[in-house]
C-alpha cells in the first residue's frame, strides 16, 4: 500500500511538470524568461513595432551594447537587472533612445523574475527588426 502511495505521488510529480513545460512548448516560447519577457517588456520594447510605432529600442540591440560593455555573463545579468530596478540618465548606456524615447521608467519587478529575463536576453535567440544590423 506504501509503495502504491509512493508510486501515485511521483505519477502526479511527473503529471504536473510535464503540462508545465507543455505550456511553454505549446505557446511557442523556449524558455520562461522568454515568457517573461513577452509579459513584462515586449510591450515597450517590441521587436516587430514600425519605425513610427516604435517607443523603446528592441532588447536584442540592447544585448548587444550591454554585452559589449559587461563581457561576462553575471555582470552582464547584474547590470539589466539593476537598469531596470533603478533606471538613471548617467548610467544609460543607449544615450540615443534615451535622446529618442526618453529614460525608461522603473519597474519593480522580483530580482528574480529580472534575472531570468536577462538570462533569456542572453542564451535565447532574439528577434530583430529588419533594420537592425547589429552594432556599427
Ligand atoms: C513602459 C515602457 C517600458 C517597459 C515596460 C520596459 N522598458 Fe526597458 N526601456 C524603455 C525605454 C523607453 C528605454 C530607452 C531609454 C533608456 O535607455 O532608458 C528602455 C531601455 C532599457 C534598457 C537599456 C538601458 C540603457 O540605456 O542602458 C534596458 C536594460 C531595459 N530597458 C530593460 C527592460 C526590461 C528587462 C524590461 C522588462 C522587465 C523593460 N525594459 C520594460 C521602456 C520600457
Amino acid at each position: 500500500m506504501q509503495k502504491y502511495a509512493i508510486g501515485m505521488f511521483f505519477l502526479v510529480v511527473f503529471m504536473v511538470a510535464w503540462s508545465c513545460n507543455q505550456t511553454v512548448q505549446e505557446a511557442g516560447l523556449k524558455s520562461e524568461g522568454e515568457v517573461l519577457a513577452k509579459k513584462y517588456c515586449l510591450n515597450c520594447h517590441n521587436p516587430t513595432a514600425g519605425q513610427k510605432a516604435r517607443i523603446a529600442p528592441p532588447l536584442i540591440q540592447i544585448r548587444d551594447v550591454y554585452l559589449s560593455a559587461y563581457g561576462d555573463r553575471d555582470s552582464f545579468v547584474a547590470a539589466i537587472v539593476d537598469f531596470v530596478l533603478h533606471p538613471e540618465a548617467n548610467k544609460a548606456l543607449l544615450d540615443d533612445a534615451v535622446k529618442q524615447f526618453g529614460l525608461m521608467p522603473r519597474l519593480s519587478y522580483k530580482p528574480e523574475v529580472l534575472e531570468q529575463i536577462a538570462i533569456h536576453m542572453l542564451d535565447d535567440e532574439l528577434i530583430a527588426p529588419d533594420w537592425y544590423k547589429g552594432l556599427e
